[in-house]
């Protein structure tokens, strides 16, 4: 039996590294998932993934920022699956590197856009399924970065900051619905993202590994494993909470 048995889950970002996992770590679990992304190629990876391990999911192109897009995809979802009680809100946009001084007011927007305003519409249009479900659950990711600076980052951190706030505002709007929202804030999880700005995995991991106490970077799983047991009844008296996943990075 699994944690996530007749669950019916829809994650964003699903074509990514950390998304991916929680898709597939759903299904392995016994949920039906819906895995959104821009990316045809690689979100159809993520369910084809699935599908050979006997587990359930369909596959929706939709940008988060859309709400057109959103509703459509989310409506669509609960009406395939019967029901829709788990979300995961991931997408985030992968912006070059500035200070708020030579930040083009475009990346700025680009970044609230995806990383907040999708989180915003997605959890938006899917709470009243939700409560037709008779409760649910949020998983937000967040980051490290949005609890410690990091320079030349300040968009994603503030988004990210502001996502651990939005998270709360509906764990505490939607406690009565018995819909709860958690936020997951990783370290530095190896995934593609991590190679926008650095040319290798080598060179990532000689950077970053002492700054993270435990030894390594955080693999996608890490971040599924806890995104599992938010879902999950397992969680049942947490909502609202920041969840570090970071080998420490923050504890130093
Ligand atoms: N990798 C890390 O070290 C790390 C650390 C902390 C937090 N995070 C967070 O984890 C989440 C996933 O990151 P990842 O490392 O797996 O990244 P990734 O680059 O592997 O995946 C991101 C996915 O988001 C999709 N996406 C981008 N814009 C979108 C949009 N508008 N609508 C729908 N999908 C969109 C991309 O197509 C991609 O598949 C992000 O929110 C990121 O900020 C990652």
């Amino acid at each position: 039996m699994g944690m996530l048995d007749g669950k019916a889950a829809l994650v964003t970002a699903a074509g990514g590294g950390i998304a991916g996992a929680i898709a597939r770590k759903f299904a392995a679990e016994g949920a039906a998932v819906c895995c959104v992304d821009v990316n045809e190629e690689t979100v159809a990876r993520t369910v084809a993934d699935i599908e050979e391990a006997g587990g359930k999911a369909i596959a929706r192109i939709c940008n988060v920022a859309d709400e057109a897009a959103v509703k459509t995809t989310v409506d669509q979802t609960a009406e395939e699956f019967g029901k829709l009680e788990v979300v995961v809100n991931a997408a985030a946009a992968s912006e070059p590197l500035h200070t708020v001084a030579n930040m083009p007011l475009e990346t700025w927007q680009e970044v609230m856009d995806v990383n907040l305003t999708g989180m915003f519409l997605v959890s938006k249009h899917a709470i009243p399924h939700m409560q037709a479900a008779g409760g649910g659950q949020f998983i937000n990711i967040s980051s490290t970065f949005g609890h410690i600076a990091w320079p030349q980052r300040p968009a994603y951190m503030a988004t990210k900051g502001a996502v651990r706030q939005l998270t709360r505002s509906i764990a505490l709007d939607f406690a009565p619905d018995n819909i709860r929202a958690n936020s997951i804030l990783p370290g530095a999880i190896e995934t593609n993202r991590l190679l926008a700005r650095t040319p290798t995995i080598e060179q990532v991991r000689a950077k970053m590994v002492p700054l993270h106490p435990i030894g390594r970077l955080g693999q996608p799983e890490d971040i599924a494993n806890a995104a599992a047991f938010l879902a999950s009844d397992q969680s049942s008296f947490m909502t609202g909470s920041d969840v570090f996943v970071d080998g420490g990075f923050t504890a130093v």
